[in-house]
């Protein structure tokens, strides 16, 4: 299992303090958000990690995390000239995911979770993470049958069928390098990893799991200060 994190973007929102870092380096309370999204991947027994990043900083991520070896792993990096869409990972990541399978993980997003059982124990098709939230609309939606049986997975739509949000943790077998070839971009210009999802989702080749721990999407000043009250709160309790 190889892993990536998709730690590219612009992030207008949170200006000015991505106007002289990445938002992937922002603090996390007491070390940058990117270590976060590192840990998941790593607790998850994956080594061999695919970092893309925007052109602007690339250099900070270097001197930030270097080879890997101070991780116990082995990090390359790809920069993705523009934010194509989320499925654009595993166009750039052909050649490193090579003929492995591959966990993608949103650079920003934060979990205080080991998903570790889950992934060593993937076999193929895809995977992916939902929690119960209150604004769905804003996220990538899955709803279910009444046996909870994955039915469908929308973007952001308007009317959420479900409150299960998509979060940004992806498992596929290999057939993934294909599948994103072939994606057409959506309304806003994006390959969607929704799209992706879809595919198999409709092949019956989706498992979706259920989670309730905490998770952030920290692409605004209100979850940046949550998580990082989260994580100092948890950090004084040790
Ligand atoms: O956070 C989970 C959500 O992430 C899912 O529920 C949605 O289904 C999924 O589409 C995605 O939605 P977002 O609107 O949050 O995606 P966003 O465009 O903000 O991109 C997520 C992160 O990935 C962001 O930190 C920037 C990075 N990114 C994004 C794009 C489009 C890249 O590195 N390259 C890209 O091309």
């Amino acid at each position: 299992m190889k892993g990536i994190i998709l730690a590219g973007g612009r992030a207008t929102r949170l200006r000015p303090l991505t106007l002289v870092t990445s938002k992937q380096l922002l603090p996390i309370y007491d070390r940058p958000m990117i270590y976060y999204p590192l840990n998941t991947l790593i607790k998850s027994g994956i080594k061999d990690i695919l970092i893309i990043i925007a052109p602007d900083y690339s250099g900070h991520y270097l001197n930030l995390l270097g080879t890997g070896e101070d991780f116990g792993a082995h990090f390359s990096y790809i920069v993705q000239k523009e934010p194509r869409g989320l499925a654009d990972a595993f166009i750039l990541g052909k050649t490193f995911i090579g003929n492995d399978c591959v966990t993608m993980i949103l650079g920003d997003n934060i979990f205080d979770q080991d998903f570790s059982s889950e992934i060593k124990s993937f076999k193929s098709g895809a995977m992916i993470f939902a929690k119960k939230v209150p604004d769905p609309e804003r996220f990538g939606v899955v709803d279910f049958d009444n046996n909870m049986k994955a039915i469908s997975i929308e973007e952001k739509p308007a009317l959420p069928k479900s409150n299960y949000a998509v979060v940004g943790l992806y498992t596929f077998d290999n057939s993934v390098v294909d599948n994103a070839k072939n994606l057409k971009p959506s309304a806003r210009g994006e390959i969607e990893i929704t799209d992706l999802n879809n595919i198999y989702l409709r092949k019956g080749e989706m498992k979706v799991n259920i989670f309730d721990s905490l998770w952030e999407d920290a692409g605004s000043f209100d979850s940046l200060l949550r998580v990082s009250n989260y994580m100092q709160q948890k950090s004084s309790t040790k």
